[in-house]
C-alpha cells in the first residue's frame, strides 16, 4: 500500500488520509507516468483510480492485476494512451468521457468489468483488448469512432447502449441475454448486428441499422422495436413470445418481415411507415395481441390467419387495396367481438396514417371500396390521440 499514499491526491482522497487509511470508497488520482509506475507493485488496488485531467503523459497500469473500484479518466484533452499489461478486473467502472485525443486503449488481459462507459472518444479508432471482455453488466459506449466492438464479447447484460459510433460496421457478441435493454442507435447505417445465441432479452430497440439477425431469439419479456433501419428483411426464426409491444417504423428498405413462430404480442403491434413493405404474411401463428394492432403504409395483402384477440383498437389503413381483407377477415373478427378495440380497416388510403387518424380515401377508389370505410372512418374520428393513448395502456 505504500506506493499508492504518495499518489493519493486532494479530493476525495483528503478524508481517507486524515485517518490514515485507504478506504475502498477514495480515489486516487494519477497525474503522470511515474504515479502510474507506482503503483506497479499493487497487484490488487483497493478503491478506484482517476486519470488527472491534466495528464498527457501516456499511463500504463502495468503490474495491476485488480482495481476492487473504478478505473476514469475524464475531460481529458491531452492523454493518447491508457494502458494496463496485467490488469483482468475492475469492480466497479471503466469510465471514459471526453477525451479528445485518446487513441490506444491497451488492455489485453482485461476479461471483467462491473459496467463501461465510455463518450466522446473521437480519437479512438480501435481497441487492445486480446483476451476479450467477457463479463460486465453495462455497457455504454457513445461518440467513438470505433470501427469494431472486437474485445468486448460478453455473454450476458443488463443494459448495452452503443449509439453515436459512425464508423462502427459490425455489432457482434456471444450475448445469451440481456435482463434489462438493448439499445443500438445512429451507429454507422450499414452496420450489420448479428446476435447468434441470444434467447431472451427484456426489451430491445434497434435504429439505423442495416441487418439485425437473432436466429436463436425465443423471447422478449418486454417490447422490441425496430426504426429508421435500412434492413430489408427480418426474422427470428424461433421467436414465440413477445410480453410487451413489437413495432417495425420507417424501416424504407424493408420488403419482409418473418416470425414463423410468434404467437402472441402482450401490448401493441405496429407496423408503420415502411415504405416498400407490401405484404405482411409473415405472421401466420399470432393469435393473440393484447394492446392495439396499428399498421399503415404501402400494403395490400395482409395475412394472420390465426388471428383471434386483439384487445385494443385495430387500425389498418393502407394506399393498397385491402378490402377483400378487411372485409372478409378482419370484419368478421370486430363483429364477433374478438376485436375488442375501435375498429378501421380501410385501403386505398391517399395518406395511411396510424391509429387515432382519420383515413381519406382517394376519390376513384372510394367508390370502389365503397360505404364500409366511410363508416369505419366515421367511428374513429372523435377518438383521436385519446384513443391511441387508451389502446396503448389496455
Ligand atoms: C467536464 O467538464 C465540464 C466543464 O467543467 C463539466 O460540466 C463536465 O461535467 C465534465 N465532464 C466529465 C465527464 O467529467
Ligand atoms: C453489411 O453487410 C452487407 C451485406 O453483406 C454489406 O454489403 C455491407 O458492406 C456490410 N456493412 C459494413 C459496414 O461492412
Ligand atoms: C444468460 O446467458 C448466459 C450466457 O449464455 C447463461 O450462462 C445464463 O444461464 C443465462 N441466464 C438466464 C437466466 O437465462
Ligand atoms: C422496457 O420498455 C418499457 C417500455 O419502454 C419500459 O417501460 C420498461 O421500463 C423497460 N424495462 C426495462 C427492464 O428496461
Ligand atoms: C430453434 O429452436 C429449436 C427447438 O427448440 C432448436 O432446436 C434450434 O436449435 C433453435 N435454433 C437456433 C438457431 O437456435
Ligand atoms: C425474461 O424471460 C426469460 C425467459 O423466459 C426468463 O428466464 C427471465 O427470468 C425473464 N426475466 C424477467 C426479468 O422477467
Ligand atoms: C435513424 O433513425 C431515425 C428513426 O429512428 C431517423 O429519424 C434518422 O433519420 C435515422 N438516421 C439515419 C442517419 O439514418
Ligand atoms: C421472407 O423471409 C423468410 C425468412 O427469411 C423467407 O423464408 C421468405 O421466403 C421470405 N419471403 C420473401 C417473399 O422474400
Ligand atoms: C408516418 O409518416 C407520416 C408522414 O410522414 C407521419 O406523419 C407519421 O407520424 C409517421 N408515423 C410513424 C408511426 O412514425
Ligand atoms: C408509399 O410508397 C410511396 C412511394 O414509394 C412513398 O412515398 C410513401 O411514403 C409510402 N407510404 C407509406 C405510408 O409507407
Amino acid at each position: 500500500m505504500s506506493p499508492m499514499m504518495r499518489i493519493v491526491l486532494p479530493a476525495l482522497a483528503v478524508a481517507s488520509t486524515a485517518f490514515g487509511i485507504i478506504s475502498k470508497t477514495a480515489t486516487s488520482t494519477i497525474q503522470n507516468s511515474g504515479d502510474a509506475t507506482a503503483l506497479a507493485s499493487c497487484k490488487t488496488f483497493s478503491g478506484s483510480i482517476a486519470i488527472s485531467t491534466g495528464t498527457s503523459d501516456p499511463i500504463a497500469l502495468d503490474g495491476v492485476e485488480k482495481i476492487d473500484g473504478n478505473l476514469a479518466c475524464t475531460n481529458n484533452s491531452a492523454i493518447q494512451s491508457i494502458s494496463g499489461g496485467s490488469l483482468s478486473e475492475i469492480t466497479g467502472q471503466f469510465l471514459l468521457d471526453t477525451v479528445q485525443v485518446l487513441n490506444t486503449v491497451n488492455f489485453p488481459k482485461l476479461a471483467t468489468v462491473d459496467s463501461l462507459k465510455w463518450n466522446a472518444l473521437p480519437n479512438l479508432q480501435t481497441l487492445q483488448f486480446n483476451n476479450q471482455i467477457t463479463k460486465a453488466s453495462k455497457i455504454d459506449i457513445q461518440n467513438t469512432q470505433l470501427q469494431s466492438l472486437q474485445g468486448i464479447n460478453i455473454k450476458s447484460v443488463d443494459t448495452l447502449y452503443i449509439a453515436n459510433n459512425r464508423y462502427i460496421s459490425d455489432i457482434s457478441m456471444q450475448l445469451g441475454n440481456v435482463t434489462s435493454s438493448l439499445t443500438l442507435e445512429a451507429n454507422n447505417p450499414e452496420v450489420n448486428v448479428t446476435f447468434p445465441n441470444l434467447i431472451w432479452a427484456f426489451n430491445m430497440t434497434f435504429r439505423n441499422c442495416s441487418s439485425v439477425e437473432v436466429p436463436s431469439l425465443e423471447s422478449l419479456n418486454g417490447s422490441m422495436g425496430f426504426y429508421g433501419n435500412v434492413l430489408t428483411s427480418f426474422s427470428a426464426p424461433n421467436l414465440t413470445k413477445i410480453g410487451g409491444a413489437l413495432a417495425f417504423v420507417s424501416n424504407t428498405e424493408m420488403t419482409n418481415i418473418s416470425l414463423p413462430l410468434l404467437t402472441e404480442v402482450s401490448a401493441n403491434l405496429q407496423i408503420a411507415n415502411n415504405t416498400k413493405l407490401g405484404k405482411i404474411d409473415g405472421l401466420p401463428q399470432l393469435k393473440t395481441i393484447g394492446g392495439a394492432l396499428d399498421f399503415n403504409g404501402n400494403m395490400s395483402d395482409i395475412q394472420i390467419p390465426q388471428l383471434n384477440d386483439v384487445k385494443g383498437a385495430f387500425n389498418l389503413q393502407s394506399t393498397g387495396d385491402v378490402q377483400k381483407e378487411c372485409d372478409d377477415f378482419f370484419k368478421p373478427l370486430k363483429n364477433k367481438g374478438k376485436i375488442q378495440g375501435k375498429f378501421v380497416c380501410v385501403g386505398s388510403v391517399a395518406k395511411p396514417g396510424g391509429e387515432g387518424t382519420t383515413p381519406t380515401v382517394t376519390g376513384a377508389s372510394a367508390k370502389k371500396t365503397g360505404a364500409a370505410s366511410t363508416l369505419n372512418v366515421q367511428s374513429n374520428a372523435a377518438m383521436g390521440l385519446m384513443g391511441l393513448a387508451a389502446a396503448f395502456f389496455l
